[in-house]
């Protein structure tokens, strides 16, 4: 279209130019007429008006091809235009794909997190009931069997008074040997309850104290060694490194045959690094992960514990090489 109307356009200048030569030719015979014959001028004349009426037709066309060629561009244009829009809506749609397809991947990963938290809260829960029940047995194997013969012996230390006053002072006197040793046991289960010299004394006396108690029965030789000031920690890290050490101790006494053992508590600027680790059988993650379902909670607990705490946890163990359990708490959670 663009090269028809640039056509017409030099037709239109041509028959203009040769319009305006015959007009002139016209003008200089009129001038003149007296040169030139009837016939020559007639000629002239008839010329001229032909060029006249073509150059109106082709100025017609012409207008009509300029307006059409003016709307196409008009329409190009917007075409142009529709397309820009098309090409934006195309990449925001790219994004919201990605967007929506990241989306649902990230949810596949919430909802094993989320399954992942449910397990791990029913082990919780199971872990707390089974805590439970080795406290009430303890009780009810210890001091209240204890309180039960106490009672019984009371009322026969009471008989015997009028009777035989020496043999009632001998049983009063055994007596309070029983309340003492059961006065013992439940101390024991209050300091397994929560140990007070958490509070009175600190972490590093009360790990002391926990780690003398444990050589005094155990076949394993466990060594402590603390590097660091001894700053005031917050009560939530001191029982969750307590915890943590008490369990780790239990599973070297259960597991791992070993002759010795390291406990090691490290404050340094802003953390405070634990490290357990004893010289016996070790395990294999594999071992772990097989014995998944009826696997205790300990090590599991140790290392929600230190999550819990945005610190570090980390098992290193193999078959043949003993075990290492490290923590890396922040001072200031
Ligand atoms: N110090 C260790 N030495 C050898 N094996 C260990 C040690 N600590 C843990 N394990 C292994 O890891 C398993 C998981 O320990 P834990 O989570 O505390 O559960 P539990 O002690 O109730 O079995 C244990 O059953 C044992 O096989
Ligand atoms: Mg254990």
């Amino acid at each position: 279209m663009k090269k028809k109307t640039d056509e017409i356009i030099r037709e239109v200048d041509k028959l203009t130019k040769l319009e305006k030569d015959i007009r002139y030719r016209l003008m200089i015979v009129n001038k003149n007429f007296r040169e030139h014959s009837e016939e020559e001028i007639k000629e002239v004349y008839e010329k001229a008006k032909e060029l006249q009426l073509q150059l109106m037709i082709k100025k017609n066309e012409e207008q009509i091809l300029i307006e059409k060629r003016n709307e196409l561009e008009l329409r190009l244009k917007a075409a142009r235009e529709t397309l820009k829009k098309a090409e934006k809506l195309m990449s925001q749609m790219a994004v919201i794909l990605g967007y929506l397809c990241g989306d649902l991947r990230n949810i596949h990963l919430q909802l094993e997190d989320i399954k992942e938290k449910k397990h791990l809260g029913i082990k919780v829960i199971q872990a707390q009931e089974e805590e439970r029940y080795r406290l009430s047995r303890e009780i009810h194997d210890g001091p209240a069997q204890i309180l039960a013969n106490l009672v019984l012996k009371s009322e026969l230390c009471e008989k015997l008074i009028d009777i035989d006053t020496e043999k009632a002072k001998k049983e009063l006197k055994a007596l309070r040997e029983v309340m003492r040793s059961s006065l013992q046991d439940v101390r024991k289960i209050i300091y397994d309850l929560r140990p007070m010299s958490l509070d009175d004394l600190g972490l590093i006396p009360t790990v002391e104290r926990l780690i003398a108690q444990y050589n005094e029965t155990s076949d394993t030789f466990v060594e402590f060694k603390f590097f660091g000031e001894k700053v005031k920690l917050l009560p939530i890290v001191e029982v969750a490194i307590f915890r943590i050490i008490q369990e780790a101790l239990n599973n070297i006494k259960k597991h791992s045959k070993a002759t010795n053992a390291l406990v090691k508590i490290e404050f340094s600027d802003n953390n405070i690094n634990l490290v357990i680790r004893d010289n016996g059988i070790g395990f294999s993650k594999e071992s772990l992960r097989k014995a998944d379902e009826d696997r205790g909670y300990g090590l599991m607990s140790m290392e929600e514990r230190v999550t819990l705490l945005n610190g570090k946890f980390e098992i290193n163990s193999s078959p043949g090489n003993g075990t290492k359990i490290t923590a890396t708490i922040p001072i200031d959670i």
